[in-house]
């Protein structure tokens, strides 16, 4: 039987790292729900739809040719033929991908993907809704946290070691008016699914927590 874990958090928690992780250890697929939103995003930059603009940026979407495949244990995906990667981290895309990521339709577009997804085999899903909307009877829910200061730290350590530090002070405002957003908007805002198992990571390493998920997956299958 197909299984998804879900790790859900706020940005610079350690979710991708440690999904992906734990998705190497167990034999299943990583996948980047986020990496999706900022597709959609870039797609809808590259095109210069008006992000503001829900209809605009939806038939933008879904007009264009999606295909997910199965890289290693990752999940990836082309849009047209094309499969953007650092694209996708730039400040702009950044500072444009929660509001793009607050509409509905964009949503569930999102969703069905993630859904979809699961023919693939056994999904380990990093994002901040996975538990609580895309696949809310999954047995297997987390929610990874870190303080404030020590998530500032961790995305501060990652600049200095792409040689970004300068940009350390507008980065870390841009990421949290991205939290603000996402656990403020309407439609299907980041918080603690029901039955989560939270995991505050402060004071963790990666490899305490990737073993922590990892001893409550298998202590609930056995
Ligand atoms: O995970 P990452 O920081 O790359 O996600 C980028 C943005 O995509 C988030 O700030 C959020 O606005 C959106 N997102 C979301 N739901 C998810 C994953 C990401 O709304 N499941």
């Amino acid at each position: 039987m197909t299984q998804v874990i879900a790790i859900d958090g706020p940005s610079a928690s350690g979710k991708s790292t440690v999904a992906k992780a734990v998705a190497k250890r167990l034999g299943f697929f990583y996948v980047d729900s986020g990496s999706i939103y900022r597709g959609i995003t870039w797609h809808a930059l590259e095109n210069e739809v008006d992000i503001h603009d829900a209809d605009a940026v939806i038939q933008n979407t879904r007009s264009a040719d999606w295909v997910f495949r199965a890289e290693q244990n990752v999940a990836v995906f082309s849009i047209n033929g094309y499969t953007p990667t650092d694209e996708l981290r730039t400040a702009r895309l950044s500072e444009a991908v929660s509001d793009v990521a607050s509409m509905p339709k964009v949503r569930a577009f999102v969703n069905d993907r993630l859904r979809e997804l699961t023919g693939l085999g056994s999904l380990t899903i990093d994002g901040r809704d996975i538990g609580s909307v895309v696949f809310p009877d999954t047995p297997y829910k987390f929610y990874l946290d870190a303080d404030p200061a020590e998530r500032a730290q961790r995305r501060y350590r990652e600049l200095v070691e792409t040689g970004e530090a300068e940009k350390a002070q507008e980065v870390l405002e841009s990421l949290k008016r991205r939290d603000a957003k996402d656990s403020s908007r309407e439609e299907a805002p980041l918080k603690v699914a029901d039955g989560a198992y939270v995991i505050n990571s402060t004071s963790m390493t990666i490899d305490e927590v990737v073993q922590a998920v990892i001893d409550k997956v298998e202590g609930d299958l056995r």
